[in-house]
C-alpha cells in the first residue's frame, strides 16, 4: 500500500470484540478503510454488491469528484485537456505526464506507424455474418489480436507492455472502421499515416475507393474531443473488467476484448443510443411536458436517458463539453435546425428547473448530447459504443499497465455471501424419486 500517513484507525465492534482497521488517505477524495486483514481477524467478509463503497485498487490515473462535477486525468481538469489533442491525452494517461513537443511528435509517429493490422485480419472478418453487430465484431477482432501478438508480449517487460499499449491505441480504430465497413458491405480503407488520429479514423470509416474523400476539420476536431472525453473514467465496470482479466496475467489484447464486452451493455456504453432514441420518440418540443410527467410517474419505468449518474451528483463536466461540441458539429453539417437538438435543449432546460430532478441531483451526463453529435457526424447508432471503445482503449490499457507494475498485485478474487444448499449427499439418478 503506497498511500501513507495512516495515523487514523477505524474501530469495528462485533459483539464484544473490537478490531482496529487502518484508514488511508488518498491525495484527494474520501479516505478508505483497509479491510484486507478483516477475514483473518474476524472470520467475516464485507458485503458490497456492485462495489458501491469499495475501492478495488489504488490508482494515480483518474480522479472524479462527483459532487463537485470534477474529472481529472493525472491531475489535469478535462476542460483543459480538451484544448489539446487525443494523442496528448493518451501520452498523459500512459506515462503520467504531459509530453514535451519532441516527446509528442515521437509518440504520434510511433502510434501512426502501428495503425495497420495484419492482412490476415481481413480474412478473419469474412467469417462474420454481414449483419453482425459491430460490437460483436470488436470483441472478437480485438481478442484475435492476442493470437498475432502472444509470444511477443511478455507482460513482465515494461518495454513490451508499452509496445502492446501502442499497438492497441493504434489498431483499435482500424478494427473499428473495418467493423463498420464490413457491416455496410464496403471495402476496408487502409489507414493513411499523413493524417491525424481522428481524421484518419473518419477517412477509414467514410471514404470509398471510387471517390476522393476530404476530411472536414471541424468534424475531426469534434471527434478528437469526444475521444478525450471518453478516454478514462476511473474504476467503472469495463475498466474493472480489464483489471480483473489482467490480474491473472492474461494477454493484454484479450483483456481489452473483455473490457469491450462489458462496455457493450446498455447500462454502460449503450446509453447514448438510448438517449437519441428517446429524443426521437419525444419528437417535438410540445410533447416534452407529457414525457416529463411520464418520467416522474414511477409506475411508467421511463427514465430520462442521458440524465443521472452513479458518481456525478452535479453537472457531468463531460456533458458541458459535449453540448458545445454538439452545437459545433450541427453547425458544420448544416443540422443546426435538427428538431432533435431543439428537443434536447428544451428538455434539458425543463429538467434542470424541475423539483423531481433537482432533489435527486439528476443532471445531464455525457450521453445526453453525444448521440445527436455522432449521428450528425454520420455514424449509425450501432457504431456509438464502438466509438466509446476506441476512446476508452487508452484508459483500459493505462489502468492494466498500472496494475501490472504494482509489485504485489494479486489475482482479483472477491468472496460471496453464500445462500445455496448446505452439504448434502449425491443420490444416483435411478434412486432419485
Ligand atoms: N430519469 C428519471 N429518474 C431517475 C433517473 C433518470 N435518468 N436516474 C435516476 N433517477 C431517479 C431514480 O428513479 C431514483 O429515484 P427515487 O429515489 O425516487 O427512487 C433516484 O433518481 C436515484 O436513482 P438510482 O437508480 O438509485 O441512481 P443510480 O446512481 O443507481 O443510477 C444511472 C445511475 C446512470 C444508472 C441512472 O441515473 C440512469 O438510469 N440514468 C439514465 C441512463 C443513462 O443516462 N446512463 C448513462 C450514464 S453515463 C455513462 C457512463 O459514464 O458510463
Amino acid at each position: 500500500m503506497a498511500a501513507t500517513g495512516n495515523t487514523k484507525q477505524a474501530t469495528l465492534k462485533i459483539d464484544d470484540k473490537s478490531v482496529e482497521l487502518p484508514i488511508y488517505s488518498g491525495s484527494v477524495g474520501p479516505d478508505v478503510i483497509d479491510i484486507s486483514k478483516l477475514y483473518g481477524q474476524t472470520g467475516m467478509f464485507t458485503y458490497d454488491p456492485g462495489f458501491t463503497s469499495t475501492a478495488s485498487c489504488e490508482s494515480k490515473i483518474t480522479y472524479i469528484d462527483g459532487d463537485a462535477g470534477v474529472l481529472l486525468y493525472r491531475g489535469y481538469p478535462i476542460e483543459q485537456l480538451a484544448q489539446g489533442d487525443f494523442l496528448e491525452t493518451c501520452y498523459l494517461l500512459l506515462y503520467g505526464e504531459l509530453p514535451t513537443a519532441t516527446q509528442k511528435k515521437d509518440f504520434d509517429d510511433r502510434i501512426t506507424k502501428h495503425t495497420m493490422v495484419h492482412e490476415q485480419m481481413a480474412r478473419f472478418f469474412q467469417g462474420f455474418r454481414r449483419d453482425a453487430h459491430p460490437m460483436a465484431v470488436m470483441v472478437a477482432s480485438v481478442g484475435a489480436l492476442a493470437a498475432f501478438y502472444h509470444d511477443s508480449t511478455d507482460i513482465s517487460d515494461p518495454k513490451q507492455r508499452m509496445i502492446a499499449s501502442m499497438r492497441m491505441i493504434a489498431k483499435v480504430p482500424t478494427l473499428a472502421a473495418m467493423a463498420y465497413k464490413y457491416s455496410i458491405g464496403q471495402p476496408f480503407v487502409y489507414p493513411k499515416n499523413s493524417l491525424d488520429y481522428a481524421s484518419n479514423f473518419l477517412r477509414m470509416c467514410f471514404a470509398v475507393p471510387c471517390e476522393e474523400y476530404e476530411v472536414n476539420p471541424v468534424l475531426a476536431k469534434a471527434l478528437d474531443r469526444i475521444f478525450i472525453l471518453h478516454a478514462d473514467h476511473e474504476q467503472n465496470a469495463s475498466t474493472s473488467t480489464v483489471r480483473g482479466a489482467g490480474s491473472s496475467g492474461a494477454n493484454p489484447f484479450a483483456c481489452i476484448a473483455a473490457g469491450i464486452a462489458c462496455l457493450w451493455g446498455p447500462a454502460h456504453g449503450g446509453a447514448n443510443e438510448a438517449a437519441l432514441q428517446m429524443l426521437a420518440e419525444i419528437g417535438t418540443v410540445d410533447r416534452i411536458p407529457e414525457f416529463i410527467k411520464a418520467v416522474k410517474d414511477k409506475s411508467s419505468k421511463i427514465r430520462l436517458m442521458g440524465f443521472g449518474h452513479r458518481v456525478y451528483k452535479n453537472y457531468d463536466p463531460r456533458a458541458k463539453l459535449m453540448q458545445q461540441t454538439c452545437h459545433e458539429v450541427l453547425a458544420a453539417t448544416g443540422h443546426q435546425n435538427d428538431p432533435l437538438l431543439k428537443v434536447a435543449v428544451e428538455l434539458e432546460k425543463i429538467a434542470l428547473s424541475d423539483e423531481y430532478f433537482i432533489s435527486r441531483k439528476l443532471y445531464p451526463n455525457v450521453d445526453f448530447y453525444s448521440g445527436i453529435t455522432l449521428k450528425a457526424i454520420g455514424f449509425p447508432t450501432s457504431m456509438f459504443t464502438v466509438l466509446f471503445a476506441v476512446a476508452r482503449t487508452v484508459g483500459w490499457i493505462s489502468q492494466w499497465s498500472e496494475m501490472i507494475q504494482e509489485p504485489n498485485y494479486k489475482i482479483s478474487r472477491p468472496r460471496q455471501l453464500y445462500l445455496g444448499s448446505e452439504k448434502r449427499d449425491y443420490i444416483p439418478v435411478d434412486k432419485r424419486g
